[in-house]
């Protein structure tokens, strides 16, 4: 039986340019390369749980603009349920501005319209999809309070909360919230901000201290992702350090969004949570081998045949 899975979250349309390198401030380059694809860590979520397989609900809004309209259609394409995504005509789609060298890095300024505007008040609206669903995806795209108040309803109806706590707060995030997390997946600099220290590139056994800390604000399971060197495990007191598949990276965009799809996915299907982890590190590998947000999703068949 495939995993029913709610997505709270944001849609933003990506703009994308290649270059050899990032350009630094107040330089202009030359790329070489251009795309536009949807994006937006909440449907970069749904959109990658989907493929991967899982019933999935999103829960979101965009702007009465062609973006919108394209957000939604990519997203039902891939088998999402978009009743709960809502368009609000005076307000463009969320936009992203994305620019990714060749080592695969990438810089982003997001402009997010239509997603300021989710509110607490369209997750009272939208509670009943709560029902059934084995995990609720949630990112930090979206005011807070709409974050917080759909932690809550999956909460009372006994639905995981999964907590990616991107892009990086600006501090530590209301502890309300952070309690009402089964898992959180920071990668190292979210880490580091929610527990109060400097953001920074961390190693394994830092990850496991900086996790036992954050587990101490709520979450049972804390899950820092450590990019390609795949991520830190801490479900309460068992710790393991789980490797990524090694690969060639073109574009590490959305390549969190599709980790924490792949882990709601297996985690719906009865996996552990290093099973889950594995199966997260390998469709995260996957997606850095090509580019765009969700054109780089795997399919559930490319993660069973990936076998690194
Ligand atoms: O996580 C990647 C996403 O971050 C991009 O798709 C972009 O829209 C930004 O929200």
């Amino acid at each position: 039986m495939s995993a029913k899975i709610i997505v709270v979250g944001s849609l933003n349309t990506d703009l994308v340019a290649c270059a050899s390198r990032i350009p630094v401030a107040g330089e202009t380059i030359t790329g070489h390369t251009f795309l536009s694809a949807c994006g937006g860590k909440g449907a970069n979520q749904a959109y990658a749980a989907a493929r991967l397989g899982a019933r999935v609900e999103m829960i979101g809004r965009v702007g009465g603009d062609d973006f919108g309209k394209q957000m939604r259609a990519n997203l039902e394409n891939a088998g999402c349920d978009t009743a709960g995504v809502e368009t609000v005509s005076d307000i463009s789609s969320g936009i992203a501005l994305i620019f990714v060298g060749d080592n695969g890095q990438n810089s982003i300024v997001v402009v997010p319209g239509a997603n300021e505007r989710l509110t607490p008040a369209d997750i009272e609206t939208s509670k009943s999809r709560f029902t059934g669903a084995s995990s609720l995806l949630l990112q930090l795209e979206t005011p807070l309070a709409t974050v917080q108040a759909a932690a809550a309803a999956a909460r009372a109806a006994g639905v995981r909360v999964i907590l990616d706590p991107a892009p990086a707060p600006s501090t530590a995030l209301p502890a309300e919230l952070v309690r009402l997390v089964d898992v959180l997946t920071p990668n190292e600099s979210e880490a580091a901000i929610l527990a109060g220290m400097p953001p920074g590139r961390m190693n394994v056994a830092q990850a496991f201290e900086v996790a036992k800390k954050l587990q101490q604000l709520g979450p049972r399971t804390v899950i820092v992702k450590l990019g390609d060197q795949g991520c830190a495990l801490r479900d309460g007191n068992d710790e393991h350090a789980l490797a990524a598949p090694v690969v060639k990276a073109v574009d590490t965009t959305a390549a969190g969004d599709v980790f924490n799809a792949a882990l709601a996915v297996a985690l719906g299907e009865g996996a552990d949570t290093v099973a889950a982890c594995r199966a997260a590190n390998r469709a995260a590998a996957l997606s850095v081998t090509r580019r765009g947000a969700q054109p780089a999703a795997p399919s559930r068949a490319e993660l069973d045949a990936f076998a690194p």
